[in-house]
């Protein structure tokens, strides 16, 4: 009994030594345990640290994030703006190629222009150089000629002069004195004579010669002026020098009444009406289609062909022209 007693004492200790060791080894498991959860707790705190920096730097990036999605989308719109003003660019580009090239042949084709033009300007100054000299000689071959006309109508003009004082023995009183035609009706004489540059005029009583000076140099036609009167004589010659119708015009002092008619194609007359009807049998001696033209006075017992009034601003008067064609148509008695 006894052994059994100490083996079941031997035992209980045995469990509550084994129990003891067993709670040794736990609360040691425990404080391992419970570092473990510490250092688990210092870690947690550690990676909660870390979340939270990740968190902050990811925010951070999201808002980068945001503002670049933001400028990318607006310089994708702006790309997408200049990416059609670029295509717009190279479209005007091309359009200003294609008007250069166009602007570099015509501009080719001016210059080839201009170099022709420059040289058929230059030949045409040329040319018109050669031409003013040509003038220079015709004008002083003119100048010349004009001296020389100048000097044989003044010769001409001296030796009427001259026959003027040799022909003064037979001069007499005139039939009428002088009395000039006014200008607007010696042209209207003219015109009802038409006169052609062929026609020989006589004027028959010339005055101071304007009849036959203004046949002359209106109508290019020959004129001889005859007057009784010394003084008119000279009046009429000088008017010649004057007009330059020399080679043209004549002047001889004459009575009219021994003339012979019969060379003249027009008659001019400014006399008086009997001296008109005096002048028929020499008038009736005239070519046929011979003109007669009187100023203001008629011829009795001949019928005109015309009569016209007209009306001078020198004098305010009415002046009437008679105009007769030969053969005279004599008016029955
Ligand atoms: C009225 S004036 C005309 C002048 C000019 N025929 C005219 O119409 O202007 C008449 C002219 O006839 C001239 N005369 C007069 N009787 C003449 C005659 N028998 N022979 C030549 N001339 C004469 C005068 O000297 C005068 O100059």
């Amino acid at each position: 009994m006894n052994g059994r007693k100490v083996t079941l004492k031997f035992m209980v200790l045995l469990v509550c030594l084994l129990t003891l060791v067993g709670c040794k080894n736990a609360a040691e498991e425990r404080d391992k345990a419970v570092a473990e959860a510490e250092k688990a707790k210092a870690e947690l705190a550690k990676v909660k640290a870390i979340i939270e920096e990740i968190r902050s730097e990811r925010d951070e990036l999201k808002e980068t994030l945001d503002t670049i999605s933001e400028n990318w989308e607006k310089a994708s719109s702006e790309l997408v703006v200049f990416t059609q003003a670029h295509d717009d660019l190279l479209v005007q580009v091309k359009e200003l190629t294609k008007e250069r090239d166009s602007a570099i042949v015509q501009a080719k084709d001016a210059k080839a222009q201009v170099e022709r033009l420059g040289k058929q300007l230059k030949e045409k100054t040329e040319e018109l150089r050669a031409y003013e000299e040509w003038v220079k000689e015709l004008q002083a071959t003119i100048k010349g000629l004009e001296g020389q006309v100048e000097k044989v109508d003044n010769q001409w003009t001296e030796q009427s002069a001259e026959e003027v004082s040799e022909q003064s023995d037979d001069t007499r009183e005139p039939d009428v004195h002088f009395v000039p035609t006014p200008q607007v009706v010696v042209d209207k004489m003219l015109e009802l004579a038409k006169i052609k540059k062929t026609d020989l005029v006589y004027d028959l009583g010339c005055g101071d010669g304007r009849i036959v000076v203004t046949a002359a140099k209106r109508y290019g036609c020959k004129a001889i002026g005859y007057d009784i009167d010394p003084q008119r004589v000279k009046e009429s010659l000088e008017n010649v020098r004057k007009n330059a119708v020399g080679h043209l015009v004549r002047i001889e002092q004459k009575d009219i009444f021994t003339l012979d008619l019969s060379k003249a194609n027009v008659i001019t007359l400014y006399l008086l009406p009997g001296l008109n009807v005096e002048l028929i049998p020499q008038l009736e001696k005239l070519k046929p289609g011979s003109r007669i033209v009187s100023h203001d006075f008629g011829m009795e017992g001949i019928s005109p062909d015309k009569a016209v009034k007209i009306t001078s601003n020198e004098d305010d008067d009415e002046h009437e022209i008679y105009l007769w064609t030969s053969p005279l148509k004599k008016i029955p008695d």
